[in-house]
């Protein structure tokens, strides 16, 4: 993995001993089911080729040295103190996060140097937050011998940003990082956390797309849409809108705006990811594509998480014949937009779109699957 400074300094150089761990975790990416885990609802992510990686190794005191690689020089390296984690000091947030939810939890930890890097762009709506928790995680598990399992670490990673870092997230994200694979989707009730593995079609591949706009959910618009849910709900007498049917759905819409739409989004988002399992299982693929430009333009005009660079790699996908489907993927407000390609056809189509982008956008797209190099 290349490192994004040239003058990136490796762990022994810095910390003058070799690492004693090393653990990573992938981003990830949402086929459908966007804005629905939060709801109790259903989401359909998959591992995608990028991922975050830490080396680690232990110290005999309570300090933590962190280093990231992916910072410009100034703040690559944090220091602190085991209990006395403090929000707002920028990436450091997540290793201070993961340390003090750790404590919380009553799991034992010592102080320990740790080196991180990632090829998940940040804020690309890929998880690279959620990567880097479950990657740190994982090194920290092995560490110190901690007892946690693969769903317990993934409920820690959403506790830290929830938290510690102020982004009040569902959890796919993190139980995508920590349990989903590439080349299958993970079928998750946000709710029950029961999972399954849905494999892709071999006559389909995913192509994903970033259009560079970024976000931030710790924002306003992210926390704005989970709080219109939450009063939807409530003023329908049901916990979460996974416990409303269809039926109710008029009455919903007699909510003042924008609830009522707001609600569609999510009903239907949860319909949309069953049929979509269904037609993964079936191979079913004239199904597919439609699904996914259905979920983009709910999201679009009932969700409103859309931006306009976003709504031009969709309809870019729309003159590609070998595109399948497209739809915004992630928490929105800009990031990437997942498409499904007839297998062996992606890579071209996704150069295409990403030139014509270029064009329109006055900015560049950055293809990240097929990833680069492994393009056909
Ligand atoms: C972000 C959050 C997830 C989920 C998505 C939207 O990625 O971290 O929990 O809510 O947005 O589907």
């Amino acid at each position: 993995m290349r490192a994004p400074h040239d003058d990136v300094l490796s762990f022994e150089a810095l910390f003058g001993q070799p690492p004693r761990i090393r653990a990573r975790a992938p981003g990830r990416v949402n086929l459908i089911g966007e804005h629905t885990d939060y709801n109790g609802g259903f989401v359909l992510p998959m591992a995608i080729p990028q991922h975050t990686e830490v080396e680690l190794a232990p110290r005999e005191d309570r300090r933590v040295r962190a280093y990231s690689a992916n910072i410009g020089p100034a703040e690559r390296l944090g220091e602190y103190a085991l209990g006395q984690e403090q929000p707002g000091r920028g990436w450091l947030d997540y290793v201070q996060g993961v340390t003090r939810i750790l404590h919380d939890e009553g799991h034992t930890l010592r102080g320990f140097d740790v080196w991180l890097r990632s090829d998940v762009p940040a804020g690309s709506g890929l998880s690279s937050s959620a990567a880097l928790e479950v990657a740190l995680l994982r090194g920290l598990r092995e560490t110190f011998g901690l007892a946690l399992d693969d769903v317990r670490i993934a409920l820690l990673g959403q506790r830290v940003e929830c938290d510690f870092v102020g982004a009040p997230v569902g959890v796919m994200d993190q139980m995508a990082s920590s349990l989903a694979q590439e080349g299958s989707a993970l079928f998750l009730d946000a709710r029950s956390l029961r999972y399954e593995r849905v494999p892709l079609p071999w006559e389909v591949e995913p192509l994903v797309i970033n259009s560079g706009v970024t976000h931030s959910h710790a924002g306003g618009d992210y926390r704005v849409r989970r709080m219109e849910c939450e009063r939807a709900a409530a003023l329908l007498g049901v916990p979460q809108l996974r416990d409303l049917t269809e039926q109710e759905l008029p009455r919903a819409l007699a909510l003042p705006e924008p609830l009522g739409r707001r609600v569609r989004h999510v009903l239907t988002e949860n319909a949309r990811v069953l049929d979509a399992v269904r037609a993964l299982r079936a191979v079913d693929l004239a199904s597919l594509g439609p699904l996914l430009y259905a979920s983009h333009a709910s999201q679009r005009d009932d969700y409103e998480v859309s931006v306009p660079e976003i709504e031009l790699l969709v309809d870019l996908a729309r003159t590609e014949p070998d595109v399948l489907g497209a739809r915004l993927t992630g928490g929105g407000f800009g990031g990437s937009v997942v498409m499904l390609a007839r297998a062996g056809k992606g890579a071209a189509a996704a150069a295409r779109i990403s030139a014509r982008y270029a064009e329109h956008a006055g900015r560049p797209a950055t293809v990240l699957v097929p990833e680069p190099a492994t393009a056909t």
